[in-house]
């Protein structure tokens, strides 16, 4: 016998709700989550092996709680004058959200982000208790200095979700955009930069705007271009302060002693890890060219990743899709699709099987 959710004293804010639940299929062509679908090189797997060997023999004890040199390695690969005061880190940059949504939200708080925008925050705003408001973007899915002003003043929330470049879309935000933001705000905000590594690399980071702001925080992960998904590393740059609120809610030793050492040893080896990224790049810009060819207009992406239109039935589109064996992603948005840039093979086999469709309206 069984019960249903609906049998036990779950919370009230928590009855409806759906669970993150992108489809996991053993595809052979999975390009729905937007990893990294290259593997970590062999060199830096078995430099990351001996890091992990080692830090086994002290397994029997708790890590650094406060992961002291995990914070310096990620302080020296961003730059910014940035020290480790000023980073956290948690098991994917989704754990660094929840730590500041459940320092800086909880019930009788608002998180905002503009919609459509990446599918977790509002479940990491529901989970510690706060209420999810969606703000709107252009047709194009860009949003100007003015409008996000003026939908920051009216809805005055606690906590700012700005996704740079924006998933599922793949639009990049101006950092003028996010200066706005910050001052006509009285709460946090938080520039989420998980694919900043993918976009054009003259284009400032948000990193550049922390001095002298400390109710900014900027996020980034190893899971997209580090291709690191697996292993499970996010973390944030801020002001110490900031870091201070977040030793509150962190449960103990969260970041394990393998978690640790392989992030370290990874880090050490960034240009290796990283040196997929100029191919995913042109992988995404060829996606961009050959989808605008066959009628489904690409928005604009400085992501991994493209969001197309033109799909009269995006959900038969995606059906036929998986069933030539490629798996990408109905992300709820009408006539629209996306898929991440794969390897060159991956990419072609996309590409063809969509072509053989031929549904574009
Ligand atoms: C915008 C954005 N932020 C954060 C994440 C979470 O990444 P992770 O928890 O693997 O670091 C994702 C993953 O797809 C994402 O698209």
């Amino acid at each position: 016998m069984t019960a249903s959710l609906d049998d036990l004293p779950l919370r009230d804010d928590l009855r409806g709700l759906r669970p993150y639940g992108a489809p996991q299929a053993p595809l052979p062509v999975a390009l729905n989550v937007n990893e990294n679908t290259h593997p970590v090189p062999e060199s830096v797997a078995s430099d990351i092996l001996d890091d992990i060997a080692v830090a086994l023999r002290d397994v029997n004890r708790y890590p650094d709680r406060e992961f002291t040199e995990l914070r310096e390695a990620f302080a020296g690969y961003l730059g910014h004058g940035l020290e480790a005061s000023n980073i956290w880190a948690g098991n994917g940059s989704n754990e660094v959200l929840q730590h500041i949504l459940q320092a800086f939200a909880g019930p009788g708080r608002t998180v905002f982000g503009f919609a459509p925008t990446y599918s977790m925050y509002p479940l990491l705003a529901q989970g510690t208790g706060a209420t999810w408001v969606a703000g709107t973007r252009h047709p194009d899915y860009e949003i100007t200095v003015d409008e996000a002003v003026a939908q920051v003043r009216e809805h005055d929330p606690d906590v700012i979700l700005l996704c740079a470049p924006n998933n599922p879309t793949g639009t990049p935000l101006p950092l003028e955009v996010v200066e706005a933001v910050y001052d006509a705000a009285r709460g946090i905000v938080i520039v989420d930069e998980a694919y900043q590594e993918f976009a054009p690399k003259d284009s400032p980071s948000a990193l550049s705007l922390l001095d002298g702001r400390p109710r900014l925080a900027v996020s980034r992960t190893m899971s997209k271009a580090f291709a690191f998904a697996g292993a499970r590393v996010g973390y944030l740059a801020a002001d110490p302060a900031f870091i201070d609120a977040l030793r509150l809610v962190r449960l103990p030793y969260h970041l394990s002693a393998l978690t640790q050492a392989a992030a370290i040893a990874a880090l050490r080896n960034a240009p290796i890890m990283l040196g997929m990224v100029d191919e995913i790049v042109s992988q995404r810009d060829r996606i961009t060219a050959t989808l605008e060819a066959l009628g489904y207009p690409p928005h604009r992406s400085w992501s991994n990743f493209v969001l197309f239109g033109g799909v009269t039935d995006p959900a038969a589109t995606w059906r036929a899709l998986y069933d030539k064996g490629v798996l990408i992603r109905d992300v709820g948005i009408p006539n629209h699709l996306r898929v991440t840039a794969g390897t060159e093979a991956e990419t072609t086999a996309f590409l063809d099987a969509l072509a053989s469709i031929g549904s574009a309206s």
